[in-house]
């Protein structure tokens, strides 16, 4: 079925020029990115977006991080984007992500894993109209 999920490129991606080589592995797994936006995330935007971690020991350090520099908020659209998008992401600890993933071949350490997915439609959703309006997002 054809879904939207959220992906965001994460600081120490921007930090170190990997969008490109990030959005290629992006669609060479079948998504395409149907909105996208560079932002620079406030530590009290960082909070409210990760806020179903908010009791969870590395969230000050979550805050930090995403706040730290540029972002790049994006819709992905395709068959099972969701789940898509979690296995060209890899496993959260890059240590343990698949051969190919983009966790695997870009990822700093747990912390600076590289990007960010959702994890269901229905986070999807909340996800996506947190950055974004209709009128942006262009299937
Ligand atoms: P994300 O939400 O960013 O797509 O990552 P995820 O689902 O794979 O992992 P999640 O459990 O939702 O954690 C969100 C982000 O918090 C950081 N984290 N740090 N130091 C730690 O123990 C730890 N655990 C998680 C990572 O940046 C992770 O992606
Ligand atoms: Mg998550």
């Amino acid at each position: 079925m054809t879904e939207r999920t959220l992906s965001i490129i994460k600081p120490d991606a921007t930090r170190r020029n990997l969008t490109g080589k990030i959005n290629s592995k992006i669609e060479e797994a079948g998504l395409r990115i149907i909105a996208q936006k560079r932002v620079r995330l406030s530590p009290a935007q960082a909070g409210k977006f990760y806020a179903v971690h908010k009791d969870r020991p590395f969230f000050s350090e979550l805050v930090e991080f995403m706040s730290s520099g540029p972002v790049v908020v994006q819709v992905l659209e395709g068959d099972d984007a969701v789940s898509k998008n979690r296995a060209v992401m890899g496993a959260t600890n890059p240590a343990e992500a698949d051969p190919g993933t983009i966790r695997k071949e870009f990822a700093v350490s747990l912390t600076e894993n590289s990007v960010h997915g959702s994890d269901a439609t229905e986070s999807a959703a909340v996800e996506i109209a947190f950055f974004f309006a209709d009128v942006e997002i262009v299937g």
